[in-house]
């Protein structure tokens, strides 16, 4: 019998990071869940805060001597915060760049040498359309996730010929507890609520990405223009990718 998968998954204990678990789960996965409340889905249960470089590792280097190995890893934990950069507070967008940006890095440089000595693996980050919306009141957390990006692209390119595939996934609005943050208690009911898909729409990208891995996977709003207005930023990044290949061959 083949031994079971195994998948870490941050940011478990709710939203996005939960319904993947759960969906991983469902599909056999040996199921590793991070975050910094206590997550309730997952076969091995972490409660860390990732933004802790060395307890990241240390964690990871644990699965791996208790599991033999990681297949998978999904760097999800992630929140907004929303305001004008006048306003909002420096050291909790220093926190949340780290959270956003930085752990992705710590967490990656942790498995991947092994997933390239197996030639095999799949790493997906859950980015966000804010990637490609240089978003106003969303300032840092829109840089942060097309930094993000950015990193998974040239990644993706980077870990082809060691048979690793990474993935970035973008979400538009989801239902999770991401709008309960502090900072959102003065938006009203926008967009956000009115169009945005079950977290587990978002899971189903996670497998597709797995199994595919495809470089970007989008998931659109049921706002009716939204897979439009993507098709067109996606065709205007690729234009400029093609004009940047040109200048720099
Ligand atoms: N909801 C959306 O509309 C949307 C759209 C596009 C992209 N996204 C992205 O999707 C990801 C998941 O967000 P969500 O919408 O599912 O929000 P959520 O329901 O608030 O879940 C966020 C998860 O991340 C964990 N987390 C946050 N900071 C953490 C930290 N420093 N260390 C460890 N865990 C941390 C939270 O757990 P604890 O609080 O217990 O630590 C929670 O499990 C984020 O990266 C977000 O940017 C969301």
């Amino acid at each position: 019998m083949q031994e079971p998968k195994v998948a870490v998954v941050t940011g478990a204990s709710k939203g996005i990071g939960k319904a993947t678990a759960m969906k991983l789960k469902e599909l056999g996965y040996t199921v590793v869940s991070i975050s910094r409340s206590k997550p309730e889905v997952g076969d091995l249960i972490y409660q860390a805060d990732v933004t802790n470089k060395d307890e990241d590792f240390r964690i990871i280097n644990e699965v791996k001597e208790k599991l033999g190995k990681i297949d998978v890893l999904v760097n999800n934990a992630g929140f907004g915060i929303y305001g004008s950069f006048l306003e909002t507070s420096l050291e909790e967008e220093e926190y949340m760049v780290r959270t956003l940006f930085l752990a992705p890095l710590y967490f990656i440089k942790a498995v991947l040498p092994d997933m390239v000595k197996r030639r095999n693996g799949s790493i997906v980050n859950i980015v966000s359309e804010a990637a490609y919306v240089a978003s106003p009141k969303l300032i840092v957390y829109s840089a942060s996730k097309a930094a993000l990006a950015h990193f998974t692209n040239a990644l993706w390119a980077e870990m082809k010929k060691y048979n690793v595939k990474v993935s970035g996934i973008y979400p538009g609005p989801v239902k999770t507890n991401f709008t309960s943050h502090y900072s959102f208690k003065n938006v009203k009911e926008s967009i956000f609520d009115k169009y945005a898909v079950e977290p587990e729409k978002v899971a189903n990208a996670v497998v597709k990405a797995i199994r595919s891995g495809k470089r970007e996977i989008y998931v659109s709003s049921k706002l009716l223009i939204d897979p439009y207005f993507l098709k067109l930023s996606m065709a205007m990044q690729n234009l400029t990718y093609y004009v940047v290949s040109k200048i720099f061959d």
